[in-house]
This record gives structure tokens, sequence and C-alpha cells, in this order.
């Protein structure tokens, strides 16, 4: 076993003695290549950290984009995981809310609770955890330089940094599926529908079906939306929403004629909000990927730069939410994007008169109104049986490449450390 580093913020040497390696953690080690490594365990580091034994940890979308395109901005051995959930080991002296013992969630947000930003419902732009290095928001957990460089979820145990104000707490027994998905899904598909505003008796249209466009779809039922429309052009995802009510619309079948057909769904004009659950890595961008699979290759300060000065995003899903949403309606972003210059059709964008909202997630700004939906009788969004996968840590390799590659009816897969 080498040895290896745990990203800015462990609390051990660089390259520790073989001693000190205990806890298999999920790193990266390059495109399309993560590894479970023997890593140090972490300690508490600062008064306001939290030691938290991890129960279950989910892969997400997002980790895809780690996986096959923002490599430049991650080191090998970095540890991954930004959905985690356990129970409290050790908390620091200023930690009062949580304890040992406790059953908590971690947000992927890494944010403080009293900055202007958090007072204000916008902790993923939380001023006291900006990378201020590279001019973005809040750190977030086990997601690149970019956002901190902290050690993720995907691990036996994780070290919560400004864990006096992130972690919820959630009552013991009931299964963690219950519980998990207030790390990112739920609270990602929460802002997701709030921000695409749909009015009463409205109508909206979700651009992909993986786990955070499936979730905005029953988000959106459980709110009362007249009308529920989903692109994708995975048939078993396509068949998931169908299950419970959603018009989903196959990609592959529409061919140019997917903004016609979403009209006459839509009494004539379009959806009045649409949701964009896609970002990137949109399927049917050539050109985008060509420009992906050059960074992939290309050493970390040329692919750096390339992507902070140039277009690097597939904007397929993005170009058709501009092409769908009727005129005077709103698209609210979910899909994470990276590129610095992508090109946009401003023109169509102001002469549809288009509102445009988006973000990462506030994660504990949504935890009010969704705890009691996990916690309550009955499942009404359904987590319990959200997953497709439960696999041990040890599993991650091969769970990385069913859920990229959509094998095995994989849609979300959540790991046992
Ligand atoms: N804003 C946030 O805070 C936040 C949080 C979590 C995830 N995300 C982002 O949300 C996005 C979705 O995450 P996920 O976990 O559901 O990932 P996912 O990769 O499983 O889902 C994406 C889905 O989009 C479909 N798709 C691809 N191209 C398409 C196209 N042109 N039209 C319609 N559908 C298309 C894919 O088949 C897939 O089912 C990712 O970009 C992720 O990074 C954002
Ligand atoms: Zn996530
Ligand atoms: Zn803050």
């Amino acid at each position: 076993m080498s040895a290896r580093r745990t990203g800015r913020g462990a609390s051990h040497d660089e390259f520790p003695d073989e001693s000190e390696l205990t806890m298999r953690a999920v790193a990266w080690h390059g495109t399309r290549d993560v590894r479970v490594d023997t890593v140090p365990d972490p300690t508490i580091e600062q008064p306001t950290d939290a030691i938290v034994r991890i129960t279950s940890t989910a892969i997400c979308g997002s980790d895809l984009h780690l996986y096959e395109v923002l490599g430049a901005f991650i080191d090998e051995g970095d540890v991954l995981g930004h959905e985690p959930m356990g129970v409290v080991e050790a908390v620091g002296s200023e930690v009062t809310q949580i304890r040992p013992g406790d059953r908590v969630v971690i947000p992927f947000n890494v944010s403080c609770g009293h900055c202007w930003m958090c007072d204000n419902g916008l902790q993923s732009q939380c001023e006291t955890t900006q990378v201020r290095e590279y001019g973005t928001g809040a750190s977030l957990l086990g997601y690149t330089k970019l956002y901190g460089q902290i050690p993720g979820g995907q691990a036996e145990l994780l070290r919560v940094p400004q864990a006096h104000y992130g972690p919820i707490k959630v009552p013991d027994g009931p299964p963690d599926d219950r519980f998990l998905y207030l790390s990112d899904v739920l609270p990602t598909a929460w802002q997701a529908v709030a921000y695409a505003d749909v009015p009463s008796g409205g109508s909206v249209l979700v651009l992909g079906l993986g786990p955070i466009g499936e979730m905005c779809t029953r988000i959106a039922q459980h709110q009362g939306a007249e009308t529920v429309l989903a692109v994708d052009l995975v048939p078993e995802r396509l068949q998931r929403a169908r299950d419970h009510g959603v018009v989903a619309l196959d990609l592959n079948d529409e061919g140019r004629d997917l903004a016609g057909h979403v009209r006459d769904l839509t009494g004539g004009r379009g959806p009045d909000a649409v949701i964009d659950a896609v970002g990137l890595e949109a399927h049917g961008a050539p050109i985008g990927k060509i420009a992906q699979r050059l960074t992939a290759m290309l050493p970390d300060v040329a692919a750096q730069k390339l992507m902070t000065t140039a277009g690097i995003d597939r904007l397929s899903a993005l170009h058709s939410a501009i092409e769908l949403v009727r005129r005077g309606g709103t698209i609210s972003l979910s899909g994470v994007y990276g590129g610095a210059a992508s090109p946009m059709p401003l023109l169509q964008l102001f002469d549809k008169q288009i509102t445009v909202r988006q973000g990462q997630a506030n994660v504990r700004r949504w935890i009010d109104d969704l705890l009691p939906l996990v916690s309550g009788d009955g499942d009404p969004l359904g987590v319990e049986e959200y997953a497709t996968h439960r696999l041990p840590l040890d599993d991650a390799p091969r769970a990385y490449e069913i859920f990229q590659k959509k094998q095995e009816g994989c849609f979300k897969v959540v790991l046992k450390p």
C-alpha cells in the first residue's frame, strides 16, 4: 500500500508512515480512475470540527464531472464524496448542537451559519469558507481545489469543518436512506423547483432524469404543478419517471422536433419553467465533448487555463432549455457548468424575456421544509426506494463505472463503509 496525501486540511504529514494509515476512503487517481485507499484517520483540527463515522455515503452526478472532466483541479489521492451521513464520534470545543453518538447528515456545502450570506439563506456563498484563491463560493466536501480541497465523505470517517452549524441531527430508527438525501439531492431539487417558480396549476419540464432531475419531478408534483414533463435518453430512467405520472420524452425519439412536441403538450406555448438537471456533460454536443477530452489529456496547468478562459461545456441541455421554455418563463439551472466563455444565445434569451436562476444548493436553507417530509408517515418523495444500488465502500471503482455508463440499471448508488 503506498502512502498518500489526504488533501489540504488533513492533520498528518503529506506522506504519513504506514502505521498511521488506518481508514478506507475513495480517492481520485486520474481520469476514470478512482480507488479505495487506506489513508490516515482524520482528527479534530479546529474547535468547530467534528469527526463522523460514516454509515452511508452516496455517489452524485457531480462526482462524475470529477471522474471525467474536472481532473485538472484535483490532486491524486484526494478523497471524494459529499453526500454522507453517520454517527458523531468526536466534537471540537465549540460544537455544542451535536455530540458523540448523535445520528447526523452532513450538507455538501461547508458553511458557517453566521456570516451575511448564511444569514440570508445563501449558504453556498458562505463568506467564511469562500475559496478566494479561485474566486469561488463556499467550500464543498470532496470537491477539488476550486472548492477548498476538503477531504470528502466516501470514507469510513469524515472530518466535518464548521460542525457547530452544518450537521443535521436526525432521529434514530428509520433506515439511512430516509435522511441521506438531505445532504444534497433533496435540497438541490427543492431549490431547483423553488427557483423555477412554477405558477399554481402551471407546467414544468425537467431536462435530465438522473437523481436530481427525477427528484425535481417528484417535488414539482408534490407541490401541485399541473403538468410535469421531462426529457432523458436512458430507457430505465424514462420508465421510472413515467411510473409516477411524469410525461417523459425520449430524446432519441424526438429528433429535431422536441420543441414542437413540447409546445403541443403545453397549450402551444411551452412550459412555464424548464429545469436543467443535466449540466456540462450533456449528450449531443460534439464540439464540447472534444474540448472536454482535450482538457482531460492536458497537463493540469494548461487544462486549468483552458477551462478558466474558454468554453468547455457541452451546452445542448441549456440551449434546449432556452428553446423550450415559454416566452416570459423561467429557467432554473441546477446542472453544474464549468467553462468561462461558453457561447450563449443572448438574442433568444432577451427576446423571449426569460428569467434564469441557478447555483449550488443552499442546503441548510431548505432543511426545515424537507425534514418533515422524510421523517413523517408515508414517504411522499419516495426516498426509501430511491437508490438502485447499495454496495460496500470497497466496490466504489465499479460503482463509479456503472453509474457513469448507466449500466445494470444504475441510477443512484449508496456506498456502505
Ligand atoms: N446545483 C447543485 O447544487 C447541484 C447538486 C447536485 C448535483 N448537481 C448537478 O446536477 C446534474 C445532475 O446530477 P445527477 O446526479 O442527476 O446526474 P446524472 O449524470 O445521473 O444525470 C444526468 C442525466 O441527464 C441526462 N442527459 C444527458 N444529456 C441530456 C440532454 N441533452 N437532454 C436531456 N437529458 C440529458 C442523462 O442521461 C442523465 O440521466 C449534474 O450536472 C450535477 O453536477 C448540482
Ligand atoms: Zn451531490
Ligand atoms: Zn457563512
